[in-house]
């Protein structure tokens, strides 16, 4: 029970990484706050926890708005008495190259992957600088946060970026006792990824951009995060740990 009465705050909890990660972590002892844009998936993912006997609490947040984040941030620590993980996970994507990309799609892509992730993780800092308790946060960044790929360039362009603002809040919160890590998964069977194994050639052009010639699955990410957000990484901040089945070692020849 390596999370027990931690109190884990995830976005983007509804979906497949988010909700393998709410019963993960549920499993360990943690309470969640299963947070998500939809509510009524986020109440069928706290049920879920509830039936199994966990602790769970479903909120709706939309992550580009950081006044909703703050006031739900608020409402999870009255009803829990505090967070102790912040698990930025929430994101969205655009399959579209540099040339077709139009500014709304580019806007929206940047705001819920950057935006949203940044005003999680800020505003769950604050809270702990003013309540002078530690803190723990993890983001999920992405393959595609350390090399490119085609017609994928919102996404690249944000996943980059929660690259380089994991390194950032780690230097910046190091000293208020907060660590700040990222997860890079390859592509993992979701809701966001379940297009592409739709078509059979498809699915095996996917495969085998990763060494091992085979997709994740989102309890492969889990363990990640939970390792992350364990004391077992007690020396870990600023580090980007992929699981990606060898996709960014190297190019399969
Ligand atoms: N699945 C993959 O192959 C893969 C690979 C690398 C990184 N990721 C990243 O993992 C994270 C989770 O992805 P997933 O595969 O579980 O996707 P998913 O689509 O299954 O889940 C995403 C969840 O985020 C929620 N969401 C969307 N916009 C939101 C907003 N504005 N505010 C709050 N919640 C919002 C959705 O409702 C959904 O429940 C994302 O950041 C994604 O970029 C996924």
């Amino acid at each position: 029970m390596r999370f027990k009465d931690k109190i884990i705050f995830i976005t983007g909890a509804a979906g497949g990484i988010g909700h393998d990660a709410c019963l993960s972590f549920a499993k360990e002892g943690a309470s969640i706050a299963v947070t998500d844009i939809d509510i009524g998936m986020a109440k069928k993912v706290s049920d879920e926890i509830k039936k199994s006997g966990g602790q769970a609490e479903p909120y709706q947040l939309d992550v580009t708005n950081i006044f909703d984040t703050q006031s739900i941030m608020e409402k999870v620590k009255d009803r829990f008495g505090g967070i102790d993980v912040a698990f930025c996970n929430a994101g969205i994507r655009e399959i579209k190259s540099a040339l077709e990309l139009d500014v709304k799609d580019w806007k929206k892509v940047i705001d819920v992957n950057v935006n949203g992730v940044f005003f999680t993780a800020q505003t769950f800092a604050k809270m702990c600088v003013k309540q002078k308790k530690p803190g723990n946060i993890v983001i999920t960044a992405s393959t595609l946060g350390i090399s490119a790929a085609n017609s994928r360039c919102a996404y690249t362009t944000s996943k980059h970026a929660t690259v380089g603002l994991t390194k950032q809040l780690a230097i910046d919160l190091a000293d208020h006792n907060i660590r700040v890590n990222a997860v890079g998964p390859g592509v993992i069977k979701t809701p966001l990824t379940e297009r592409y194994f739709q078509d059979e050639q498809v699915a095996e052009r996917i495969k085998n951009i990763h060494a091992m010639k085979r997709v994740g699955n989102p309890s492969e990410v889990s363990n990640a995060v939970m390792f992350l957000a364990s004391d077992e990484a007690s020396f870990c901040t600023g580090s980007i740990l992929v699981v990606d089945g060898g996709w960014t070692a190297g190019k399969v020849m």
